[in-house]
């Protein structure tokens, strides 16, 4: 099996990238993690992929031109074939996001396109939704924008603060990036005319989101 050689950009915890590479450990998983770069020498991300013996790349944010022409360098460098960001804080140059245009993703903790940019466990919380839940998308330049790929729903409990919904979300993250980058590498994603499809996809039934059920 050839596997989809992924390079994965991060700016700080890494948790989501700790789970791509956690799947990527199964040796039937379509993908592997080739490189990863991080805009911040301290991000404790760096550590993990450091500990799976990934390649690893510290690139300073400053203008983002040279940022992006660097990022570039060192994906080609490592035959990366696929772009995951994955708690990647910068907004990357538009030329770059055009050239990798449908071969880069995004997970983003909400159901986009309610709550994008920050803090959007608060902003579902401020609005009083009764669910949120987190979004795998294609990456465009307007900031968490882009066909959207797949979503997990996560409900929002009474007592909820931003911290324990942030973790719920969090924990639905790290079971839905890895599902995702699966349909992608195995060639079951497509863009047309701008919205996604995915073959063999099946829509989950309205029992299985049944709030009562979600006890
Ligand atoms: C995640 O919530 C992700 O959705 C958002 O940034 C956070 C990154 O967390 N884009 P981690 O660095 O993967 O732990």
């Amino acid at each position: 099996m050839t596997r989809l050689r992924v390079g994965v950009l991060i700016s700080g915890r890494g948790s989501n990238l700790r789970a791509l590479l956690a799947a990527c450990t199964d040796d039937a998983y379509p993908a592997e993690i080739v490189t990863v770069i991080s805009d911040r020498a301290e991000a404790p991300g760096l550590a993990i992929a450091q500990s799976a013996s990934v390649p690893n790349t510290v690139i300073p944010h400053r203008v983002r031109e040279e940022f992006a022409s660097e990022a570039d360098a060192v994906l080609s460098n490592q035959r990366a074939q696929f772009v995951c960001l994955a708690g990647f804080v910068r907004v990357l140059d538009a030329a770059f996001v055009e050239r990798w245009g449908d071969r880069m993703v995004n997970i983003h903790p909400s159901l986009l396109p309610a709550f994008p940019g920050l803090h959007p466990q608060r902003q579902a919380l401020a609005a009083g939704v009764r669910f949120t839940g987190c979004t795998v998308h294609f990456v465009r330049p307007e900031v968490d924008a882009g066909p959207i790929i797949a979503q997990a729903v996560v409900p929002i409990r009474p007592d909820d603060d931003e911290a324990s919904l942030s973790a719920r979300i969090l924990d639905a993250e790290h079971r839905l990036y890895p599902l995702t980058l699966r349909l992608i590498a195995e060639g079951r994603v497509q863009v047309l005319r701008g919205q996604v499809q995915i073959d063999g996809w099946r829509a989950p039934t309205l029992s299985m989101l049944n709030p009562c059920e979600l006890a």
